[in-house]
């Protein structure tokens, strides 16, 4: 990566992507080794998180660093009215890395301008969502055996799901075709769908999400109606349930299909699925691991 910081996924070539998967490959044959030794990362999470800041800390200390951090910005000084710029700098004097999540789009680079330290992006906003997109490459593509040439079809909240943002442009190298099922109120954004029309990628938009969609697809990446991003409660009321995975609506399905979702789910997957070897999603936040370990090392300039 030409940054010491991971802001955004279309910071990372192709060669850049396939580099971090073949490092997270090593760290699932091995993920307790030294290589943190004497390194401190700072997990700053100014939004909830359960999957990302956990798999960080865990891939943090399973490589022999330490961990400082915060998972409630009320118990800081922000709450008092310190600028993000100051906490950042701050938090550059004790530390060697800091992964943050913050409700501002825009936030993550902002806080890599102002560092003196590497910044991991653990989403901002709406925004981006890189770390999540490397995991969700290297779940499709230990599932799949390949990257090149597969139908994906995303289906939910296409509008404030940042996942699914950086998922177009982190799959965009590898000649996807792209189905989009959102209700209208929730559509893929301009901005993703002219970076398709760009780089030629097809997809089709669909309001009603069916099982002959299913039947055409190889990942099928499910997202959650982001109710913390809706400004009107009614508009996320009427379509919090729109789409419902049911088993039954995979018979027809291929065989190499696996549904993915960044999680947490609500009501989108239900827990019929769990139990079809289809499903995929708990193991794909299992890969989070591997894949922010790599990532780290990455960032830090570390051989893995
Ligand atoms: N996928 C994801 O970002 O999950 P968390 O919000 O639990 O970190």
């Amino acid at each position: 990566m030409k940054s010491k910081s991971l802001v955004s996924i279309d910071q990372c070539s192709e060669e850049d992507i396939l580099r971090i998967l073949e490092n997270a490959a090593g760290f699932e044959k091995n993920p307790n080794r030294t290589l943190l030794e004497g390194k401190v990362a700072a997990t700053l999470f100014f939004e909830p998180s359960t999957r990302t800041r956990l798999s960080f800390e865990a891939a943090v200390n399973r490589l022999g660093g330490r961990v400082i951090g915060f998972q409630d910005a009320s118990t800081t000084s922000s709450s008092k009215g310190e600028t993000l710029k100051d906490t950042i700098l701050m938090v550059s004097n004790y530390a060697d890395l800091i992964i943050m999540r913050h409700h501002l789009e825009g936030a993550a680079r902002y806080a890599a301008e102002v560092s003196g330290i590497p910044i991991i992006n653990a989403g901002d906003g709406a925004n981006q969502h890189p770390s999540q997109t490397l995991l969700d490459l290297y779940s499709i593509r230990k599932t799949q055996g390949k990257l090149t040439g597969l139908t994906i079809t995303i289906v939910g909240d296409l509008k404030y799901g940042r996942t699914v943002h950086s998922l177009i442009v982190g799959m965009s190298h590898f000649k996807p075709t792209f189905h989009f099922v959102a209700p209208d109120e929730l559509r893929m954004p301009d901005e993703q769908k002219n970076l398709c029309d760009k780089l030629h990628l097809p997809y089709t938009e669909h309001t009603c999400f069916t099982e002959e969609i299913i039947n055409r697809t190889d990942i099928l990446y499910m997202t959650r109606v982001q109710r913390e991003r809706f400004t009107d409660l009614e508009e996320y009321e009427r379509v919090k349930n729109v789409y419902i995975l049911r088993n039954d609506m995979l018979k027809g399905s291929r065989e190499n299909l696996r549904i993915l979702h960044p999680l947490p789910r609500v009501n989108e997957i239900a827990y019929d699925v769990d139990d079809n070897p289809k499903a995929y999603f708990i193991q794909q936040a299992r890969n989070g691991l591997f894949t922010r370990q790599a990532i780290i090392c990455e960032v830090l300039g570390i051989n893995s």
